[in-house]
């Protein structure tokens, strides 16, 4: 017994743990591989089978009280005695918990008033109920006490505080674990850096940037193209970062910056600044002044994939 005692302590302690630390992973979390699995199982299975037990003995119990009343009432027809049935154990509470006035006694507490057949009677509250109102009184005593005045239990406004503290921490210590690349923008340099720049082939590919600028960067009616050597917004490597980080959001170019990472956007950059000179077929008109790049020839400086 002291054993399932503590299994199902344990039980409630899981759920509460649960309820408690939004950071720390619990048994909810995966409980198929938690260690403690098999011990659950086996505590929600006693308490079945307790459940299971219990009723099955209160069954087997009125069928006896059954046996008993009719035995009885057989004997007190041998005898020639008026049998009267003692009340049931739970007729008793219920009579304790709902005081209710038999039938017969009815007309003492009838206030006269007569609707449609339908009459009034004073009878009082059930003492299940007052004493259920008296419990809330008492518990609002100790709610107060507990809440307001010993300080020993945290208030909503506290609990929401606590709650937004875990998930700061969390955050905070996440963000730790994925340390994101900073680009300084005042040391990037644009070099034909083979890694980056295909890596920065995949960002642009598909409905990132070819949707607007096309696949191989040649522009189509929405954007400009991106191969040639006149830029609306500059063509210097800060300034192909900064419009593609920051968008022209009025003009139709997004804020990338809001949905790639600072490599990214440095990958993409490097990948646009690559497509100079590729001369897709059908490219759109220059728009934009002309900026001469200058494009260090090799992949020999290992750019700021460090960074
Ligand atoms: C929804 C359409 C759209 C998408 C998607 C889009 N762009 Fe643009 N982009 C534009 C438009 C329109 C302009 C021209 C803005 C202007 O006229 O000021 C532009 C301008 C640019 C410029 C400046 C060109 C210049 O001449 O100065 C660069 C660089 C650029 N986009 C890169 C990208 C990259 C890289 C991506 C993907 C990460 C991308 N764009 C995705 C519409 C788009």
């Amino acid at each position: 017994m002291k054993k399932i005692i503590i299994m199902l302590v344990g039980l409630v302690g899981s759920v509460n743990a649960f309820a408690q630390e939004a950071s720390t992973k619990t048994f909810w979390d995966d409980p198929f591989t938690h260690p403690d699995l098999p011990l659950f199982v086996v505590s929600a299975f006693v308490f079945i089978v307790l459940l299971l037990v219990i009723i099955t003995s209160l069954i087997l119990l009125r069928a006896f009280n059954t046996l008993v009343e009719q035995t009885e009432r057989e004997r007190a027809k041998a005898q020639g005695i008026v049998y009267t049935p003692k009340p049931s154990f739970f007729s008793k509470i219920s009579q304790k918990l709902n005081d209710s006035v038999p039938l017969e006694k009815e007309k003492d507490i009838d206030m006269g008033h007569d609707f449609d057949g339908i009459r009034e009677l004073d009878n009082h509250l059930p003492p299940w109920w007052k004493w259920l109102f008296y419990g809330t009184i008492g518990w609002s005593a100790v709610y107060i006490f507990l809440f307001h005045f010993s300080g020993s239990l945290p208030l909503m406004q506290e609990e929401y505080e606590e709650e937004v503290a875990i998930a700061e921490a969390a955050k905070k210590a996440f963000q730790a674990s994925q340390p994101q690349a900073v680009i300084d923008l005042e040391k990037l340099v644009f070099t034909q850096d083979a890694e980056i720049i295909a890596r920065g082939r995949t960002v642009f590919a598909g409905n990132n940037c070819g949707s607007c600028h096309r696949a191989d960067g040649g522009g189509n009616t929405i954007g400009p193209n991106l191969t040639d050597e006149y830029w609306i917004h500059g063509g210097d490597v800060k300034k192909v970062f900064a419009t593609i980080k920051d968008g022209f959001v009025e003009k139709g170019m997004p804020a990338w910056g809001k949905a790639l990472s600072p490599t990214e956007v440095r990958d993409v950059t490097f990948f646009v600044m690559s497509l100079q000179g590729s001369n897709p077929p059908n490219a759109k008109a220059p728009q934009g002044e002309l900026f001469k790049m200058d494009v260090p020839k090799a992949d020999t400086v290992k750019a700021q994939a460090s960074l």
